[in-house]
């Protein structure tokens, strides 16, 4: 049976993208019913939403021919997703606070039904600690959202509040829904995630700042396409994502070892330490006042990414290597292509300001022998999504 969206078309310029998305969402097969608000209007009509959907466009709570149709109730249960396109500020206040004072508030609070937001407003307003306060509750409440993006705003301001774009939507759309089209189905698929940790002794390490995030967003990326895939984790606190094979490790040497095998796809995410204590001991090193304070010595760690991009009859068909750096990230980027052999370097700036290490969002270019991709600011899952949708055209 074709799954059906109840779109709620929220009070904001980025309405107009809505039509895209009831275009796209159609060309999917899925049956589009929409709410319009008062104040949304004014920006898109009924019936060009109508025309699009090609469904009856509902617009107030108090409408008897409606009501005996379709009740609110009703209309708010028979659809697999809410989605509101755009959340405004002031409509994910009333959700916030549980009002139900329009069809379109009332609608969301009587759903039993998950529930997308795609927010879009003034960059003041979407940073605003009312607006963020409403946002970390409604997280807090199961409810999910796409975006906003950073960027040039109708308004004239830069930053934060810019609406997902349409095909961004229906990406989460497709992943709330289970009907991402499987593009990986069938191929194995290997990711190395995490900080790798070097022993000084058994109760020291040498490690980095990495969380793990994007690796474990790429696995869950390439699990939803179909793949089969193996994720090989350095020490992080995230959970185990389901249905994916983890296998933990701590150091390089453990990482490589566990990345043997034939796989489709690999994927190197991990940030690996460059180098190993050559004089680790095997206990623990004491702390005394005649001793000389300990001298680390240090050996080169296996480079992953270099050897399983090394040219024989396992290696797989696409390999990615990540570049994190903090300056000409690009310029690195394209040696590392060169010099490690794989197909495809993900490069983003790792330096303190970007907040990569830890964050949610990431910059990142998409660096291969045949050019340069700038890919907006995204959320980690997202980069993840389009990275997984770029690796299924290569293999295809
Ligand atoms: O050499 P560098 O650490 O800058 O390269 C980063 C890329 O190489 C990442 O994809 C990382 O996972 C991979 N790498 C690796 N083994 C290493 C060092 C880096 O797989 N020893």
């Amino acid at each position: 049976m074709a799954h059906s969206v109840l779109l709620i078309i929220g009070g904001g310029i980025a309405a107009y993208k809505s039509l895209e998305l009831i275009r796209l969402l159609k060309g999917r097969g899925i049956v589009v019913r929409a709410i319009l608000t008062k104040a949304a209007e004014e920006f898109v009509t009924p019936l060009s939403v109508a025309s699009l959907t090609g469904t009856k466009i509902h617009t107030q709570l108090f409408n008897l021919t409606d009501e005996i149709e379709m009740g609110h109730i009703e209309l708010s249960r028979s659809t697999d997703l809410l989605v509101v396109v755009p959340a405004t500020a002031d409509l994910m206040a009333k959700m916030a606070q549980g009002l139900a004072n329009d069809l379109a508030s009332t609608t969301l609070l009587a759903t039993d039904k998950k529930v997308l937001l795609a927010p879009a407003m003034n960059v003041r307003m979407w940073l605003h600690a009312a607006t963020q306060r409403n946002v970390a509750q409604l997280k807090q409440d199961g409810i999910f959202f796409v975006g906003p993006n950073e960027g040039e705003m109708a308004c004239g301001e830069f930053g934060p509040g810019r609406m997902a774009e349409p095909v961004e939507i229906l990406g989460a759309i497709e992943k709330l829904l289970n009907t991402a089209p499987k593009v990986l189905a069938g191929k194995r698929v290997l990711i190395t995630a995490g900080p790798t940790r070097e022993a000084i002794d058994p109760v020291r390490y040498i490690s980095n700042y990495s969380s793990g995030k994007q690796g474990y967003a790429i696995a869950e990326a390439a699990r939803d396409a179909g793949a089969d895939v193996t994720l090989v984790s350095g020490p992080v606190s995230l959970a185990e994502p389901e249905s994916v094979k983890v296998v933990h490790v701590q150091s390089a040497d453990d990482m490589l070892a566990a990345c043997q095998g034939q796989y489709d796809v690999v994927i190197c995410a991990a940030a690996v330490a460059d180098w190993k204590v050559a004089n680790a001991t095997d206990h623990k090193i004491k702390k005394s006042a005649d001793q000389p304070v300990p001298i680390l010595a240090f050996a080169q760690n296996p480079d992953i990414l270099a050897q399983l991009s090394q040219d024989g009859p396992k290696r797989a068909k696409v390999v990615v290597g990540f570049a994190a750096e903090t300056d000409r990230v690009i310029d690195h980027a394209k040696a590392k292509l060169t010099k490690k052999g794989c197909d495809l370097i993900v490069a983003n700036d790792v330096s303190p300001a970007s907040g990569v290490f830890g964050g949610e969002r990431n910059t990142v270019h998409l660096v291969s022998k045949t050019g340069v991709e700038d890919w907006p600011s995204l959320s980690k899952s997202d980069v993840a999504t389009r990275l997984v949708a770029h690796i299924a055209a290569q293999l295809s």
